[in-house]
């Protein structure tokens, strides 16, 4: 036999016993976006590494280490986007969306991270990121945050916490990472070696460190919400204010400063403890400053992005169904005149019930045979077409799900009101 071959390592096929989930999921996140006025824009997944380098920060664990980079025929440096704002702020400066008018948009996707797999982390995995460019207040921040708050709702997610932050401006943010340096150095000793390494490339993020040796100096490091400047910490106040008035409640968590260079001011996670070490749900903020750095106007920027295979896994633990693809109608076709007039009966069907769900039989057999894919497959109703139904122009139908149940002869064209009718009977 010849050598069976496997997926890449951290990168899952989804089945189609799963798909029913991750469509009512993509469905569900579509409605709500478009709820709230948002379009979507299509993304290529390679961007010039420069792109992500530029936007994502050098020194990040992303850009230094996760990154799918490889060099084109030609000797450019492309990366498999590793995450969806970049190129989204890329395409609309290259196409001119941001000239005097606000944006609001949404994309979705695989992305690619080569990260050690584990529950919940993947090297390809599927977000849903929604952008709003052009808006500086607060307002925007807080609508993004009903918006993901009412997806959570509409799904039934109920153990989901919001973790809120603000990083401030990027002055200040500076100002404030000499101080934590200067703290960090005093504690020097007691920082593991990631840490120590941090120390001088990105020294917010070891505020971020899982390691629990270092709770207590992270504990005890000045908090960067203590260093605010003020139009910040105003935006910050009136981001509460907007959330308390509609009813979301968050935790502030002074500790959480995202992987990723390119945020200011508003930053926050969606979380929950019921899916191990990965419960980041949906995470964003604010970034002002990223798309005047990518060679576009001063126009300031914030959103979100949700990971798909985390949500689907808390839907999953849930109960949740999903799209139903299961068939409706199963139409049997027992020899051969049968079996051309069932492809032209399936097509007419099809035509005059668009959003029914009728699967033919293919692949001949006999009726036992036939019946037995029928009752396999799922659907209500049988459709049977034998010899005598293909002379006659008629077609017998038969509830699958009765126990005691009729056959009954129907002409052909009787045959969408009785499945319109009995369709709308049955749950
Ligand atoms: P991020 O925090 O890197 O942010 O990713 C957002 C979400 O994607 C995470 O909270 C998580 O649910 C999911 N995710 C990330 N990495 C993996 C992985 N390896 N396997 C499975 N799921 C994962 C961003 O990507 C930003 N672009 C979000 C954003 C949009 N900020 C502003 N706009």
């Amino acid at each position: 036999m010849a050598k069976q071959l496997q997926a890449i390592r951290g990168m899952n096929d989804i089945l189609p016993a799963e798909s029913a989930l991750w469509q009512g999921l993509e469905s569900t996140v579509r409605e709500v976006l478009a709820a709230y006025g948002y379009h979507e824009i299509r993304l290529p997944l390679l961007e010039k590494t420069e792109l992500f380098a530029r936007s994502i920060g050098e020194v990040t664990d992303i850009v230094e280490k996760e990154m799918y980079t490889f060099a084109d025929r030609n000797g450019e440096s492309l990366t498999l986007r590793p995450e969806g704002t970049a190129g989204c702020v890329r395409a609309c400066i290259e196409h001119g969306l941001l000239h005097n008018q606000t944006q609001r948009l949404w994309y979705a996707g695989p992305m690619f991270r080569y990260e050690k797999p584990q529950k919940g982390r993947y090297r390809q995995f599927h977000q849903v990121g929604a952008e709003a460019y052009g808006m500086n207040g607060p307002d925007i921040d807080a609508e993004l945050i009903c918006l993901s708050a009412r997806l959570w709702q509409r799904l039934g997610l109920r153990e989901v916490t919001l973790q809120l932050n603000s990083l401030g401006s990027s002055a200040a943010r500076a100002s404030y990472r000499e101080r934590l340096v200067t703290y960090l150095n005093l504690r020097h000793d007691e920082l593991d070696e990631d840490s120590r390494r941090r120390l001088h490339t990105n020294p917010l993020r070891i505020l971020d460190s899982k390691n629990p040796a270092l709770r207590a100096v992270i504990a005890e490091a000045p908090s960067l919400l203590d260093h605010l400047d003020p139009e910040s910490r105003a935006h910050f106040e009136e981001l509460k204010i907007l959330l308390d008035d509609a009813g979301i409640a968050y935790e502030i968590n002074p500790r959480l400063v995202r992987g990723l260079d390119y945020y200011c001011k508003t930053v926050f996670e969606w979380v929950t403890d019921t899916l191990g070490a990965q419960g980041t749900i949906c995470a964003g903020g604010r970034y002002d400053g990223l798309i005047e750095e990518l060679g576009g106007q001063a126009v300031p920027g914030v959103g979100f992005a949700m990971g798909l295979e985390r949500l689907v896994a808390m839907l999953a633990a849930a109960g949740y169904a999903g799209t139903d693809p299961t068939p409706q109608v199963y139409l049997i076709a027992v020899g051969d005149a049968a079996q051309r007039c069932g492809l032209a009966l399936a097509e007419r069907l099809r035509d005059q019930l668009p959003v029914l769900r009728l699967r033919m039989h293919c692949g001949g057999g006999g009726f036992k045979a036939q019946f037995r894919r029928a009752d396999h497959s799922g659907a209500q109703f049988a459709l049977i077409l034998g010899e005598d139904e293909a002379k006659t122009g008629t077609v017998s139908v038969k509830p699958l799900r009765e126990a005691q149940s009729e056959q009954q002869v129907l002409t052909q064209d009787q045959v969408p009101t009785y499945l319109r009718a009995a369709l709308e009977e049955t749950p």
